[in-house]
């Protein structure tokens, strides 16, 4: 008998189990009124009463071991278990709030992709300008109202250097680098000297547009803006051209849209006229062709530029610009499914 406890004893050492059901089963096997440590016991009594005593405790410390072993089998396989079936490697460890894009990125965006498909090219200047790239290369004569200190933020102690007041300079930026065909697309921040409402901020984006190539008329500049506003407002929308005045354009024009607000009826925002100003155009001076290094005789095109606010008003209706800049969650989150 004592050879046989420590056969089991042995065993029982070694026991090993990798899921509940296995642990079960040895406890089924060693320790339960059937198992293999109860049949010794029941042949207790047939021990010879001088070994009782050894035997006795032999078979006691069997069972402890056996059930210690078990218990110990049980605990691991149960940690571990539990880790395995809750353990989801798809879940975020901590929530997780996604931010959105900023509605003039959105829109930005969008008129990029527009004119992307068309063929422009992406074309990018520095913010702080010098006057030569802002105005000069533009045709602003010296004393142009737009250089007054009520327009345009100068750099303290360098006159000629400025916060560019409009993406115009980007064109001279390309044109001194590239000879035609150019068609680029300058999308960027602008800065001018007003007072901060809802209607007017001291900083606000614009997308300037330059095509330059041989024979490039202002039927084509017609073509490209009508589908651009086809595609940004709705195949239904109009749009009307006027007479105006740029320095850096001649002609000039100034382009409407059908208010797409009340599709042309007439509401508040278009003042009740059913059109709505959202550009201004023309075809590029040949006097900034040549400023810029390139032969007006033989080269000609067309430019436009249209505010990015403006653009996300009349889509979103935004009425107070300082929205754009306070960085207000509540606001932003608004356009999250626009993304
Ligand atoms: N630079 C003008 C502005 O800031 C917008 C503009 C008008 C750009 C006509 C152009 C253009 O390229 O042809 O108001």
């Amino acid at each position: 008998m004592i050879a046989k406890i420590q056969e089991l004893l042995a065993e029982v050492e070694q026991l090993q189990a990798s899921n509940v059901d296995e642990v079960e089963a040895l406890r089924i096997k060693y320790l339960s009124k059937k198992g293999a440590i109860n049949d010794l016991m029941a042949d207790f009594r047939n021990v010879p009463a001088e070994m009782k005593k050894e035997v006795g405790m032999k078979l006691n410390e069997l069972k402890n071991k056996a059930q210690e072993k078990i218990a110990a089998l049980k605990e691991a396989v149960e940690t571990q278990d539990t880790g395995a079936d809750d353990m989801d490697l798809t879940r975020t460890a901590y929530p997780i709030s996604l931010g959105t894009r900023h509605p003039l990125t959105i829109v930005k965006n969008e008129i990029v992709d527009i004119f992307s498909r068309l063929g422009f090219t992406l074309a990018e200047g520095p913010e702080i300008e010098d006057d030569w790239h802002v105005y000069s290369s533009m045709n602003f004569a010296d004393d142009h109202p737009a250089r007054d200190m009520q327009d345009t933020f100068f750099v303290e102690a360098r006159p000629d250097i400025v916060l560019r007041s409009h993406t115009s300079s980007v064109q001279a930026r390309v044109m001194e680098k590239q000879q035609p065909p150019i068609r680029v697309i300058c999308p960027g921040r602008v800065y001018r000297n007003e007072a901060i409402s809802a209607r007017a901020h001291c900083f606000f984006h614009q997308v300037e547009g330059l095509y330059i190539d041989k024979n490039v008329s202002f039927t084509d500049l017609k073509q490209v803006l009508l589908l651009f506003a086809q595609e940004m407002f709705g195949k239904e929308t109009k749009i009307r051209l006027r007479p105006s005045y740029f320095p850096f354009t001649e002609p000039s024009a100034e382009m409407d849209i059908s208010c797409n607000i009340c599709g042309g009826k007439g509401c508040s925002f278009c003042k009740h006229t059913g059109w709505v100003e959202i550009l201004g155009c023309g075809m590029v001076d040949p006097a900034v062709l040549e400023a810029n290094g390139i032969d007006s005789s033989v080269y000609t095109g067309y430019a436009f530029g249209m505010g990015i606010e403006r653009i996300t008003n009349l889509k979103y209706q935004v009425k107070d610009l300082r929205m754009f800049s306070e960085n207000d969650t509540r606001f932003l989150e608004e356009f999250t499914s626009a993304n």
